[in-house]
């Protein structure tokens, strides 16, 4: 094949993908094609997994905002969101949780096509300030999110502490106890 004919190509199935809102009998597709993406690595982030609650909660609770891409009835990209309210304050805020496109599919446009949608959908509701995160590491979605605008990253640093050696101590504190109380039971009967 030539450079001029992939490049043909490319354009041709460019054109074919659509964006729509995603519907009840896409959530197991979404959910495969995010598995594929997700959990091959580590944590996209720390307080967030893919699985399939993650897919159906979204859904069920912004099913407005989520969007998937689609090359004659395949699945090939989703985007799914939220929007958030802080008390205390009048803005509203618009998070896009997921982006995620089909490796053979990357580079054709598909994701900034999902995420000019799902920022018209943001804009539509009020939302006035969009939030995205990722890993320091995904330069592919850094780059990604700089080009659509995206700009002063804030740093978060996750910190761990493990309480496993007190959870522990405090099972064997409860069993103790369970032990004494049915000596106690006896000794008062
Ligand atoms: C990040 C991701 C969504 C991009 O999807 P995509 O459809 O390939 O992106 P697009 O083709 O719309 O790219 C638009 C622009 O983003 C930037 N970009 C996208 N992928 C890039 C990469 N691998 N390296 C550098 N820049 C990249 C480019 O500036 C590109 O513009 P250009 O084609 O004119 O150079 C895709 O790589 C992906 O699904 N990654 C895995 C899941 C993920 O990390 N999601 C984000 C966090 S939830």
């Amino acid at each position: 094949m030539t450079a001029m004919q992939e490049i043909m190509d490319s354009k041709k199935k460019k054109a074919l993908v659509t964006v729509r809102q995603m519907e009840i009998d896409d959530l197991a597709a979404v959910f495969h094609l995010g598995e594929r993406l997700f959990t091959a690595r580590e944590a996209p982030n720390l307080y967030r997994t893919w699985d399939e609650y993650e897919v159906i909660s979204l859904f069920q609770s912004d099913s407005e905002f989520c969007l998937v891409a689609e090359d004659e009835e395949k699945i090939v990209g989703f985007a799914l969101g939220t929007t958030v309210t802080k008390s205390h304050s009048a803005w509203k805020y618009g998070y896009l949780v997921w982006l995620g496109i089909d490796p053979t599919y990357h580079g054709q446009g598909i994701a900034s096509k999902l995420f000019h949608r799902f920022r018209d959908l943001m804009l539509s509701d009020g939302v006035r300030i969009l939030l995205v995160d990722t890993e320091a590491e995904n330069l592919a979605a850094l780059h990604f999110f700089r080009k659509m605008g995206f700009g002063n990253p804030q740093e978060h640093i996750y910190l761990a502490l493990n309480l496993d050696p007190q959870l522990k101590q405090k099972k064997g504190r409860r069993a103790n106890d369970k032990t004494h109380s049915r000596y106690r039971l006896r000794y008062d009967d």
